[in-house]
Order: structure tokens, then sequence, then C-alpha cells
């Protein structure tokens, strides 16, 4: 099983548009050591030309341009892309649906909050069925205990994905933002049936309940929320008045923040790889130099990049 980060930014993106916080200006004039990063998304192979998208980011046609394995050309009209997984309907994680009107019906698997967000609120599902139309499957959790409904996708032979549900946010226009459904935001496990190998992968992370927890113990790669150093970082920054969990995301930073979540991972689980994704332009870890990332090295914590394949 192969999987590539085609984005490693939460939305807005690194450097965002507008923005010029210390991250932001630093790397467009070049005085901080920091790569630029495109909005949350990977892709899940088992044989490296026949793709599940997981997250349409706004930037997925740079993506596409960028991962030229995920155009292996066999016909005049081709993609790789054989099926789209969404794991809520935030803006960052949705959007670049519509830039993918021109291909062929696209199936979508979504859980049933995430689907009537998309087909009321922000409705790309019935805008899209002018162009290429979606074929929606439904992903199917439950609220606790491990909750595994493994699906397999047509195509993607030999990747079974297990949704989980999490404690996070639905997006701000969602008529649940506060009131939580089951399903408004997914993570995933992603094994490879051949080899038992798998991630976990949840880039809105809110809260460590039970499922979460066996799910990173079962994974031989985490790669999860990678939001925010601290909890009131976008407060602090005078960007905003919420905190990360009002966000649905884990800080890294503090006594049980995501560091603390990761490191107890070895003592009960097999070690995996640990990596963070989705991360905010105004986290310190995206500069190389920052007293924060060495902390990450010395956990044994990696930041993911555009581009990065993890391989398992
Ligand atoms: C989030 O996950 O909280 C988002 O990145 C926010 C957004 O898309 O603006
Ligand atoms: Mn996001
Ligand atoms: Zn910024």
């Amino acid at each position: 099983m192969k999987i590539i980060v085609l984005g490693s930014a939460a939305g807005g993106g690194f450097p965002q548009w507008n923005c010029n916080c210390r991250n932001c200006a630093g790397v467009r004039s070049g005085t901080v050591a920091a790569t630029a990063r495109t909005q949350s998304s990977i892709a899940v192979s088992a044989n490296g030309a026949d793709w599940v998208l997981v997250n349409a980011s706004p930037d997925i046609l740079a993506q596409i341009r960028a991962t030229p394995a995920l155009q292996p050309a066999r016909s005049p009209r081709d993609t790789g892309i054989a099926a789209v997984m969404l794991m809520d309907a935030q803006i960052d994680h949705v959007t670049g649906l519509l830039m993918l009107r021109e291909g062929r019906q696209l199936p979508l698997y979504c859980t049933a909050p995430v689907w009537d967000d998309l087909n009321a609120s922000l409705p790309l599902a019935p805008v899209l069925s002018h162009y290429c139309g979606v074929k929606w499957h439904p992903l199917e959790t439950i609220g606790d205990g491990p909750g595994m409904r493994p699906v397999q996708v047509p195509g993607i032979d030999g990747i079974r994905f297990t949704p989980l549900a999490l404690s996070s946010k639905a997006p701000p226009y969602s008529p649940h933002r506060d009131r939580p459904a089951v399903g408004d935001n997914i993570g995933l496990l992603i094994e490879d049936i051949a080899s038992g190998r798998s991630v976990f992968y949840a880039p809105g992370l809110g809260a460590i309940e039970p499922q979460v927890d066996y799910a990173m113990q079962a994974a031989d790669c985490v790669l999860v929320d990678g939001t925010f150093w601290s909890a009131g970082e976008m407060i602090e920054h005078g960007f905003s008045t919420k905190s990360a969990a009002d966000m649905g995301h884990l800080p890294q930073a503090g006594q049980r923040g995501m560091i603390a979540v990761l490191d107890s991972l070895d003592a009960h689980g097999k070690a995996p790889r640990k990596v963070l994704i989705h991360i905010n332009n105004t986290n310190p870890i995206l500069d190389e130099q920052s007293p924060q990332r060495a902390m990450l090295a010395h956990h044994g914590i990696e930041v993911a990049f555009d581009g990065m394949e993890i391989n398992l």
C-alpha cells in the first residue's frame, strides 16, 4: 500500500493568502526555514495506478499536476482517481470536488451527516449533478466502541477502509456545528489486506476516544491532526476568538496534548510511525529551526509535507 500526502496544510494553506503571521511572512520572504504547503488531502493505492482520493482539497488541480502517479494516461481522457472519500464536510476537504467535474461520475464515500451538508447547506452534490454527477456510497460508523464497518472500494483491490466516528466539529456553515452528529467527522483505519499493515488517518481530531485509541494502537503509522501547537494559538495571534477545542482540534502541547498521546503509544501499542498532518499556518512546527520542531523530533514525530510518501 502506498500513501501520497497531496496536501499537508489546514484550511487556508501555507502561506495563507491574507496572512502576515511570522510563518506566512517568513516563508514568503525566505527568512523562515519552512516549505509552502497546500490544503489537506491524501491519496491511497495498492497498485500505484488506481487511487482513492481522501478529501478533495480546493488545491486539487495543483496537487494532481504535482503527482504524476495520479495520471496513468491509459486513454484520451483518464484519471488515476477511482473514488473520493471524505472525512468531513469542511471547505478545505470538499470544494475540490467541483474541480473534478469534467470527469466520469464520481463514486463518493462519506457519512450521512456529511452527505446532508453537501446536499443542503453547501449543495455541491446537486450542483455536480449538472456535470459529472456523484454517486453516494454511505460510510457507517457507530458512536462508541470500536465501531468497525469496513468498506472496500471497487477498483482498489487489497485495501480495506474502516471509518471511525470522531469527536471534532462540523463546519461553521453546518446546521449541526454546535449540535454534533455521529459521523460529522471520521478517521480512517486503512489496511493493506495482504500484509496486514495499516495507517490511521485523522486530519481533524478533537479528543482521543476509545475507538481512536484502539485504531492508533492497531496502526503501523498514525497520520493525525497537527493543526495547532497550542490551545490558544489563534486567540494569541489575534486572528480568532476560538480555541483549538472550539474548532475540534487537539493541540500538540500540554499534558494531554497530541505529543503526550503519541508518546503513550510506545508503551501500549506497537510504536507506530508518527506523522502530523493538516498543519495550520500559525503553527510554529512549520519553522524547521523552531524549538517546537526540535521537540517533535525528540519525540520521534514527523511533520507531513506535500509529496511525502508512506509505503506500508
Ligand atoms: C478546520 O479543520 O478547522 C479547517 O481547516 C478550517 C477551515 O477550513 O477554514
Ligand atoms: Mn480543515
Ligand atoms: Zn499565517
